[in-house]
């Protein structure tokens, strides 16, 4: 029809081409929206790096874990977003179990360490591990020294009053970080026991930021003595010239299974496909160490770099992302946080 009406208008040729490449020629290349948990440095790595070896125009928005599946769910009757990159895997588990991400399984699935492909057998093959790393507590040693205070070195020793307004963690509303913990103290204390140690700690806390990396932020320029964080940022911050150390907890501790989604309704499907198989390859998962960040990457072909705190070496418990991915029972936990202890007076 299209060129029936062309020809009809009788255009000369060298016009008409001149006319149709570009439209063309971007259709060809394509776009694609990413929705990125994990530092803006990274993002940016890897929406470059993708541009570059594809043609596919990448628009990144960057967006703690909690944010972006609420965004998800605001958008979910017309998504604007195509892929979300990162962040921990609880939050991408929920977004699989309310319908909010496309199931896909991408040929290098097996190429992936068990955990990485557990977490898309878990999701019924809607999200996929991309990385992993282990919650912690970072300190300011410099800071803690001047105030004479020994640093922690269990999740016990945070209730202790030398801590009193000494210490951050971020909102689990908006931060996966925060949810992880929480999972991680009621799989170790059991439920009630968990959130009287959360009511306690409250006392001692001075913020609860919105993102997960705001509050080891916080401790890296001085401005508060310990924050609730994965061991791997503590290790990002220490490159950036910051006195931040780190420290797993005696009682040990929980981690997550960083992922990745396609998101259902994609408007650019095929270039979120080419972007997931992309991003599980050796050479884009390092773009995370060039970009300073240290977490462990999924291939088992992708080196992990020398600076990443080395898992196997970290008491982990056995997370149960089954059962703290689901959705009914995170949204319980936040909410039990919610009205239990962050509305409690500190
Ligand atoms: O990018 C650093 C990081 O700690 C990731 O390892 C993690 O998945 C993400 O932040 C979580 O961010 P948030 O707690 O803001 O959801």
């Amino acid at each position: 029809m299209l060129f029936r009406l062309i020809r009809a208008a009788a255009i000369p040729a060298a016009l008409l081409a001149a006319v149709l490449a570009p439209a063309g020629a971007a259709r060809a290349q394509g776009s694609l929206n990413l929705y990125c948990s994990v530092q803006l440095e990274w993002c940016q790595a890897a929406a470059n790096a993708f541009q570059r070896d594809t043609g596919i125009r990448v628009a990144v928005s960057q967006k703690g874990s909690g944010e972006v599946l609420a965004q998800l769910r605001a958008e979910a009757g017309n998504p604007r977003g195509d892929v979300w990159f990162g962040g921990t895997g609880d939050p991408h588990l929920q977004a699989a179990e309310e319908n909010l991400s496309a199931e896909y399984r991408s040929p290098s699935l097996d190429q992936l360490h068990d955990w990485a492909q557990k977490q898309a057998r878990d999701s019924r093959y809607r999200t996929v591990g991309i990385y992993a790393g282990a919650l912690g507590m970072a300190f300011n040693p410099e800071l803690l020294a001047r105030r004479n205070i020994a640093a922690p070195a269990c999740w016990r020793d945070l209730l202790d009053a030398r801590f009193r307004n000494e210490i951050q963690m971020a909102n689990p509303q908006s931060s996966g970080t925060a949810y992880v913990m929480i999972a991680t103290i009621v799989q170790i204390m059991g439920e009630d026991p968990a959130f009287e140690y959360l009511k306690a700690l409250h006392r001692n806390i001075n913020a609860y930021p919105r993102s997960g990396t705001g509050p080891i932020k916080s401790v890296a320029r001085g401005e508060t003595a310990v924050s609730v964080s994965f061991v791997h940022d503590a290790v990002t911050e220490r490159l950036g010239g910051f006195p931040v150390s780190s420290a797993v907890p005696c009682e040990g501790t929980g981690y997550e299974v960083g992922s990745m989604s396609i998101i259902r309704g994609a408007r650019n499907l095929r270039s979120a496909q080419r972007f997931y198989d992309w991003a599980l390859t050796p050479a884009a998962q390092q773009l995370g160490a060039e970009s300073k960040q240290f977490q462990t990457p999924s291939n088992r072909a992708t080196p992990v770099p020398a600076e990443a705190p080395r898992m196997a070496d970290i008491r982990l418990i056995d997370y149960d992302f089954a059962k703290y991915g689901a959705s009914a029972e995170r949204r319980r936990l936040i909410e039990r946080w919610d009205r239990e202890v962050n509305a409690l007076p500190r």
